[in-house]
């Protein structure tokens, strides 16, 4: 088993380059089956979300190659509909975009449901909703999706009772090549909604409206290809800014979309560290006497979800009693256990954890539990002197690009260990 082993208390200090979005990669991914030519995508991160997600195309008859660093030639002409690997969809959420697209480019569409973080119920009514509206009929049976189409498939209006970021994706892949208008009501406004919107544009499609309250979308007869380089991560950007101002240093995160990461910038304003803003760098440093606040997370603009655990870690630094509300999901508090076992004083209340900060934490062995609890996990140990231990980091090599090299570039000590089974065995005895 292999574990991340941090010796924390040391300020970042230096440049870290940010990588392509991972969740606007896996849409675009996905989203080139709907075009029966090359599409070549550029900035992708490397992360094992995405070389999963090509794995599973070219499972599916897919032809892929590397065309150079961060960049793949997609060609789904031949991509056979309906033959995803069960296992291999299971190991991720964004395999669901497979319904949108496959039920967008041949009008029906057979897929495993997604596995993805554990957050509490994840419905997807809000997708089945959307195809309906097209008319299709849908069923799940034996751990898979069916999407039929009986009566054809034509452009409708949708309004989503939930704002859904993979709602909305799936219902731009059914529709963009479903002839009519289709009008997605109440979307998802994340900035890797333009992002696919934008690639499928740049691929002939017609849509409208992108990050704002309405979508409008007119089917096209066929998709040609395109190149494409996917917009920067703004939550691995957003984690970095933490970790910066929880080890009280002075980090330039270049390779960035600032408008992406208003709310971020703000409240660590708030709090009072400093960010600078330019172009494509935020500058992000602390003296390290961090005010309380209250955190409630929302679809974008808003404070992102994707940001909750990291911040968590970053109140337990601050002086006072501060609050996140997780204003998305149902759940998303497993990563308060781990980091009560470095001694932070965290209480949960509903949706709402309350954190009593300026204590300070003590280094452990932990566990990632989900992605982004397990890469505050590494803030946590970054700001704790002593050794902490990170298990499980698979999770965390989900959706961070060279986490441990950009950290060590910072002047973090952090290493990755591989621990065998009989070490193991042998420790917890
Ligand atoms: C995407 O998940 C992201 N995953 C998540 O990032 C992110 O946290 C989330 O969007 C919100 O921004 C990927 O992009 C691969 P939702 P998704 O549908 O699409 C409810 C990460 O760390 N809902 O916007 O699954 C749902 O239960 C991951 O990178 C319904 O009720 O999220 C949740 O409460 C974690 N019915 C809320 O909407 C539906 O049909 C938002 O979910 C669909 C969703």
């Amino acid at each position: 088993m292999e574990k991340i082993v941090v010796n924390g208390g040391t300020p970042l200090r230096g440049s870290v380059e940010i990588s392509g979005m991972k969740n606007a990669a896996l849409p675009i991914i996905y989203a080139s089956i709907l075009v029966q030519d090359k599409c070549v995508i550029e900035n992708l991160p490397n992360v094992s979300d995405v070389s999963n997600s090509l794995d599973l195309l070219r499972a599916m008859g897919a032809s892929i190659r590397s065309v150079g660093r961060n960049a793949v030639e997609i060609d789904c002409t031949d991509i056979r509909q309906g033959s995803a690997p069960y296992d291999l969809a299971r190991k991720m959420r964004a395999s669901y975009y497979l319904f949108g697209a496959e039920l967008g480019r041949f009008h029906t569409a057979h897929a495993p449901l997604p596995g993805g973080c554990d957050f509490g119920v994840r419905p997807i009514d809000q997708h089945i909703k959307g195809f309906e509206s097209l008319g299709a009929e849908v069923k799940i049976e034996n751990g898979c999706i069916d999407i039929n189409t009986p009566r054809g498939i034509c452009g409708a209006n949708i309004f989503f009772d939930v704002v859904s970021v993979g709602a909305t994706i799936n219902m731009m892949l059914a529709a963009a090549l479903t002839p009519g208008l289709t009008t997605i009501d109440n979307p998802a406004k994340e900035p890797h909604i333009v992002d696919l919107a934008n690639f499928l544009n740049t691929c002939g499609a017609q849509i409208r409206g992108a990050g704002t309250d309405m979508i409008k979308i007119r089917g096209v007869d066929h998709l040609h290809g395109c190149h494409y380089a996917i917009i920067p991560d703004m939550i691995e950007a957003g984690t970095y800014m933490i970790a910066a101002a929880a080890t009280s240093g002075t980090v330039r995160i270049n390779n960035v979309i600032p408008k992406h990461l208003e709310s971020i910038t703000a409240k660590l304003q708030e709090m009072g560290a400093t960010v600078v803003e330019d172009d494509d760098f935020v500058i992000v440093s602390s003296a390290g006497s961090l005010c309380r606040t209250n955190i409630k997370t929302l679809p974008y603009p808003g404070f992102p979800t994707d940001m909750h655990p990291q911040m968590s870690v970053l109140l337990c630094a601050a002086n006072g009693v501060s609050t996140v509300t997780e204003g998305v999901f149902e759940t998303r508090f497993r990563y308060v256990d781990e980091l009560r076992r470095m001694g932070a004083s965290i209480k949960v209340n509903g949706r709402t954890a309350i954190i009593q900060g300026g204590g300070k934490l003590s280094p452990a062995p932990v566990r990632a539990v989900d992605l982004r609890a397990g890469v505050a996990l590494v803030i946590a140990g970054l700001m704790t002197e002593g050794e902490t231990e990170i298990s499980d980091i698979q999770l965390i090599e989900r959706g961070y690009d060279d986490i441990i090299g950009k950290l060590r570039n910072l002047g973090a000590n952090i290493r990755k260990v591989y621990v065998s089974d009989a070490e193991e065995l042998k420790k917890a005895n």
